[in-house]
């Protein structure tokens, strides 16, 4: 018979991550733990209505955003890697949105921070108009069932209002693992005649393989499975008429 060895209770990781034998960041921690460390320290926000990006941000700078950031890989490697720009991770899950800001604080990096919101009311009329260079969406939810398709992120009303938060030549870049939500987002972008020709996602400030761009980008590329990846630029004087 095969003996196991017993699970890692939160209690007892806890106990070997203080004695150093197991590193913090595998610490699984409970939300109120998370609130604890990040609330109130400027890493995290949970936004109720429109705002100035003079409120969020305390030095100027192109302003790019991270929709659906997760635990903030992308987020925190791209602001490390732009100290002069200023990020945002809009993410709806208390959990990942703690977890995010948490990894911005550890690292101290002052350019970037997480939103606590659904990114559908922040994009329709909470953010500044025409005030954001690049919107990021890698990897949203896909909602396989039939039934469950409206609940995704990409349908007319959420790319109109991408559109209204982007500078003219302002960019979406997005990314999926999945080819049919990948044609639905294309289609979008094409019959909105808002966008210029798809361009490549550039990749090329990935320094090596360990480097990715989100924690599911990473997950996919170590199990091998095909991905899509696009850049849309938001044309100069976008057709309002639509
Ligand atoms: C599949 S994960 C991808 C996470 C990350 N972008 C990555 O590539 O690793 C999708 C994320 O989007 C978040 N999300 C889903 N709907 C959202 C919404 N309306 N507003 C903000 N975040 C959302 C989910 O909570 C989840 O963390």
């Amino acid at each position: 018979m095969v003996r196991r060895q017993p699970l890692l209770t939160a209690k007892s990781i806890e106990a070997k991550s203080l004695s150093g034998r197991v590193p913090q960041a595998m610490v699984k921690r409970s939300v109120t733990e998370l609130g604890r460390i990040v609330e109130g320290t400027g890493w995290y926000w949970e936004p109720t209505g429109p705002f100035d990006w003079s409120d969020v941000f305390s030095e100027r700078g192109p302003v790019e955003i991270d929709v659906g950031c997760g635990k903030g890989l992308f987020l925190s490697r791209a602001a490390e890697r732009a100290p002069e720009r200023n990020f945002l991770g809009i993410e709806i899950s208390r959990r990942y949105a703690l977890i995010a800001a948490r990894r911005l604080l550890v690292a101290a990096i002052c350019n970037a921070k997480v939103a606590k919101a659904d990114a559908r009311a922040m994009f329709q009329s909470w953010l500044p108009a025409s005030s954001v260079a690049v919107v990021h969406v890698y990897y949203p939810d896909p909602w396989w069932k039939r039934r469950h398709k409206k609940r995704r992120l990409f349908n007319e009303q959420f790319l109109q209002s991408v559109v209204r938060v982007l500078e003219p030549a302002g960019q979406l870049r997005i990314a999926t693992d999945v080819a049919e939500y990948f044609e639905v987002i294309k289609e979008l972008v094409a019959r909105s005649g808002q966008f210029g020709p798809s361009e490549p996602l550039p990749r090329d400030e990935l320094k090596d393989d360990l480097d990715c761009l989100s924690n599911f980008d990473r997950k996919y590329r170590k199990e091998g499975r095909h991905t899509y990846s696009r850049l849309f630029r938001r044309l100069d004087t976008p057709n309002r008429e639509r």
